[in-house]
């Protein structure tokens, strides 16, 4: 199965000059849904991680079924004001404008082991924020995996050497 025909191009969201990867298409067919996370688990495997960190909104979309299927404990990055309990909070960059990520300061323990999951790698901002998250919590990222990667905004460059899987290129 090739994800990318369940992937949909709508230029000029959510602003002029940006071309948006839909992927509502690859939600709405259960098959599609399935095989994207199936390949996550597949591709994520040989890694040695503890948790599965998945950022607000898109990542939970993955990130929650990938960690049921992994059998590994889901920790959310949330956008601001969104957890309860005491977090740590980092501002970063986006393809399109900035924002804030937060992680409850006790969702992963020191030494813990981490894989974070997101829909897509654009410029790098979110992946970096959330790696920076864990690592205030004292955890250690082990791998960052994409279902889709936009490899000529080059985000791999703002992850500091950290391992990258991704499914889908463009
Ligand atoms: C999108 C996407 C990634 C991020 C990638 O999230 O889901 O998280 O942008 O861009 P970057 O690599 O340039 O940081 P967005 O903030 O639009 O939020 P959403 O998941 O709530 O739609
Ligand atoms: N997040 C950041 N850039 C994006 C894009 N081009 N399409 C979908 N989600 C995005």
């Amino acid at each position: 199965m090739d994800l990318k025909d369940y992937i949909r191009d709508i230029p000029d969201f959510p602003e002029p000059g940006i071309l948006f990867r839909d992927i509502t298409p690859l939600l709405a067919n259960p098959q599609a849904f399935d095989h994207a996370v199936a390949q996550l688990a597949t591709r994520c495997s040989d890694a040695a991680f503890d948790a599965v960190v998945a950022v607000e909104s898109r990542g939970f979309i993955f990130g929650a079924p990938l960690a049921r299927e992994l059998g590994k404990p889901l920790v959310p990055v949330r956008k601001p004001g969104k957890l309860p309990a005491d977090t740590h909070s980092v501002e970063y960059d986006l393809e399109y404008g900035s924002n804030v990520l937060e992680i409850h300061s006790d969702g992963i323990t020191p030494g813990q082991r981490v894989l974070i999951v997101d829909d897509l790698l654009a410029i790098g901002g979110t992946l970096s924020a959330a790696s920076h998250l864990v690592e205030a919590c004292g955890g250690e990222v082990v791998l960052l995996a994409v279902v889709i990667e936009l490899l000529f905004l080059d985000g791999r460059s703002r992850l500091e050497g950290r391992e990258l899987v991704s499914l889908i290129q463009y």
